[in-house]
């Protein structure tokens, strides 16, 4: 069984959902107190003992290529600064043993279109799929412990978890049975109304998949929202190959929207050393002023 070193990055979204501040830059690079989505992304796939990292981008994406740069310029001032910690952070973001790489998606097509742009780099091997608007806080990163279902077994696995049954229109919902203790699926269906839907198990942004899932994304025609869908490659995978879900431990939040976005920095700056102990009083004051109302 070959190892999962390669991820690949989907982000040639245009990100309209947060307009205007995604209007010149990608929606991948929102931070979250001070850390792009898009690194926290890349971060765990890196612990999960990724080493290739590929990017799927489009237009406007220039900032994802410099954040994950050498950015010479500012590692001098910072050095001549004498502002070690900073120097740090900024020439850390990425261990030395890791190399990105950058595909051009010409199409705005789909999900599956992005991942089967990336078939030449990642070849005859199994890889990851990392959605950057999902942030999963878990402390063992959601794909190592999906990494563990896929040494085990051999088999893809998709991270899941249950969702209100009147959203699972937003979202790749599966039906599964047990085997040998594990989910198996045994059907997928993107976005399915909630009257239709086989249940409440819905895809969050974490795949890993076998290569054989390039057969079928070539192939497959426009589905759901008239994109060349992830999940209905998935959906014929299954025919040939068990695939898993797995219900990752953590907290997942869905940055891709506004009130996500919101929660995910509250709690995250509620940890953040620099700023936990002033937001938590900050809050407070809130949460008094809130209750007054
Ligand atoms: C995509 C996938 C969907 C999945 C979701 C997770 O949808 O197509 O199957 O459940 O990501 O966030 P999108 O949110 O890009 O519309």
């Amino acid at each position: 069984m070959k190892p999962v070193k390669k991820a690949v990055f989907p982000v040639a979204g245009m990100g309209t959902r947060f307009l205007p501040a995604t209007k010149a830059s990608p929606k991948e690079m929102l931070p979250i107190v001070d850390k792009p989505l898009i690194q926290f992304a890349v971060e765990e796939a890196v612990a999960a003992g990724c080493t290739e990292v590929v990017f799927v981008t489009g237009r406007n994406k220039r900032s994802i290529e410099d954040h994950f740069d050498k950015a010479y310029e500012l590692e001098s001032e910072l050095a001549f600064r004498n502002k070690d910690k900073l120097l740090a952070h900024v020439q850390d973001i990425l261990p030395k043993n890791v190399t990105c790489l950058y595909i051009r998606q010409p199409e705005a097509l789909g999900l599956g279109h992005a991942v089967l742009c990336a078939k030449a780099a990642v070849g005859d091997e199994p890889f990851a799929v990392i959605l950057a608007d999902d942030l999963i806080d878990a402390p063992q990163g959601a794909l190592s412990q999906m990494m563990e279902v896929y040494r085990t077994t051999g088999s893809s696995v998709l991270g899941v978890e249950e969702v209100d049954p009147a959203e699972t229109g937003s979202y790749g919902i599966v039906e599964i049975s047990d085997l040998d203790g594990r989910q198996k699926i045994d059907s997928i269906v993107e976005k399915p109304h909630p009257d239709v839907a086989p249940s409440n198990l819905a895809v969050v942004g974490r795949y890993l998949l076998t290569p054989r899932i390039f057969e079928f994304l070539a192939t497959i025609q426009r589905g759901a929202g008239g994109e060349i869908q992830l999940t209905d490659a998935i959906a014929r995978l299954l025919k040939y190959e068990t695939v898993f879900a797995y219900p990752f431990a953590g907290k997942r939040y869905d940055c891709g929207s506004k009130i996500g976005y919101l929660q995910a920095t509250v709690d995250f700056g509620l940890k953040h050393p620099e700023t936990e102990a002033a937001f938590r009083q900050y809050l407070h004051e809130v949460a008094a002023q809130l209750s007054k109302k």
